[in-house]
């Protein structure tokens, strides 16, 4: 390498920051006009090794700025300040189907950014000019951690740092079931207090019959409500795709699980509404999905996008929510038909007059998995959902970049709905 090239600068900041935090990462004392290749690299809590790189030219003081200049190739193109993290994928020869799921919030994702010289793609034995190791958080500190397993709850209660008292989101996944942590760890990283609920896992198998029932999420919501720290009247809901199911239910017939506001992310309102959870679970397994093979011939879990049904048993009825509810949407979403069953909502919302409490939020070309910013894009996954116990190929959709804007945005304006609605 020219000795130059030796006192080539890499400065990333924050080197400490929370998942939703814009990096700066910014190249200097390089030559002028150099071709590098900037690469952040992450290895997972499962193991598996991500990786999403880019190509620059310094400009004339030998300096690049990734928020201002181009990226002419790699994992993204053009100006993306957060394209080295949310084109990440897994490294070439990993198996298919990874999906990168934060476990144990009370560590960091690490990743280490680095700068190497030409354009390169692949990063075996090459020349490494410089290299710095970034940690992301889901949990701020002073976030306090605790397990909840009291009132037959499977839950992780995160309170943010302060005496309180705050409002609070109970939080729901999807019909993979599991204690998911990562997003209600950031959620109370931004100030609420969050309640990550799993609801499908405990105990339960569908063979059996044995799942929770509505009075499972009355007792999560009461004990959120109950809670020394929680501003009882300020208790939202936010699920993402079976947990839409859930929310919807509930914001619209429980008596005692009435939340302040609701975010629904990536679901719909169709469900037999008199059925128990084994009869939603199985009601999306026999008729809403069906597995196929693609190209690879591999199984591929599809919606069969089926119209939305015009049987009032099948359908929450929306006039009966009186909350504010805010939907997010990707159009390309290939899991459920998320946009013909939003227009289906909202139709009912008008005609029942209450669709001043609706905001949509609908996105081009982006999938069903909508995570928190600048995580990773997956476009299919290995899943293995609680209603079918199978291990399946799922396919959510989405396009990369646009789906990648969709995060951004809609955390963005979910924090904005939530403080709106809970701290206003
Ligand atoms: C990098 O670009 C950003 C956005 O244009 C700008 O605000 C910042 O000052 C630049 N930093 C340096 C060191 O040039
Ligand atoms: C699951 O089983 C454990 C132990 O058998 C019990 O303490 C807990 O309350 C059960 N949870 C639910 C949600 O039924």
């Amino acid at each position: 390498m020219p000795f130059q090239q030796c006192n080539v600068k890499l400065s990333v900041s924050p080197s400490r920051g929370l998942v939703d935090e814009k990096l700066v990462i910014l190249v200097q004392s390089a030559l002028p006009g150099a071709r590098l290749t900037l690469r952040a690299f992450h290895h997972c809590e499962d193991g598996h090794e991500w990786e999403a790189f880019a190509h620059y030219l310094t400009d004339t003081s030998g300096s690049i700025n990734i928020s201002e200049d181009p990226s002419l190739g790699g994992t993204y193109f053009g100006v993306e300040q957060m394209g080295l993290l949310w084109s990440i994928r897994p490294v070439p020869g990993s198996q298919p189907g990874l999906r990168m799921r934060k476990k144990n919030v009370e560590t960091p994702m690490e990743f280490t950014i680095s700068v190497y010289q030409d354009h390169l793609t692949e990063f075996k034995d090459q020349v490494l000019l410089a290299s710095q190791l970034v940690e992301r958080w889901y949990m701020a500190p002073g976030v306090l951690r605790t397990p909840i397993t009291d009132h037959g709850l499977t839950a992780t209660l995160f309170l943010p740092s302060g005496p309180g008292p705050f409002p609070a989101v109970l939080d729901l996944w999807g019909g993979g079931g599991q204690l998911v942590e990562y997003r209600a760890s950031l959620l109370a990283s931004r100030g609420f207090a969050s309640l990550a609920l799993d609801y499908l896992t405990p105990n339960i198998t569908v063979k059996t019959g044995k799942m929770v029932d509505n009075t499972y999420f009355e007792k999560a919501f009461t004990f959120l409500q109950q809670h020394p720290r929680v501003m009882a009247e300020r208790v939202a809901m936010l699920g993402l795709s079976f947990g839409v199911s859930v929310t919807l239910k509930m914001a619209a017939y429980s008596h005692i699980l009435k939340p302040k506001c609701a975010v629904c992310i990536s679901g719909s309102h169709v469900q037999p509404v008199e059925g128990t959870m084994v009869d939603i679970l199985s009601y999306f397994d026999r008729i809403g999905y069906k597995a196929q093979l693609n190209d690879k011939n591999q199984a591929i879990m599809r919606n069969l996008l089926l119209p939305i049904p015009t049987d009032p048993a099948y359908k929450v009825d929306m006039g009966c929510v009186k909350c504010p509810l805010l939907l997010v949407v990707g159009e390309d979403d290939q899991n459920w038909p998320a946009c013909e069953s939003a227009a289906d909502m909202k139709e009912m919302m008008v005609r029942a007059g209450n669709d001043h409490l609706l905001t949509i939020l609908s996105y081009p070309n982006a999938g069903h998995l909508l995570e928190p910013p600048y995580s990773p894009h997956t476009r299919v996954s290995s899943f293995r959902s609680v209603g079918t116990r199978e291990k399946i190929t799922a396919l959510w959709g989405g396009e990369c970049v646009a789906h990648s804007v969709a995060q951004e945005d809609a955390w963005k304006k979910t924090l904005g709905f939530l403080r709106h609605h809970l701290y206003a």
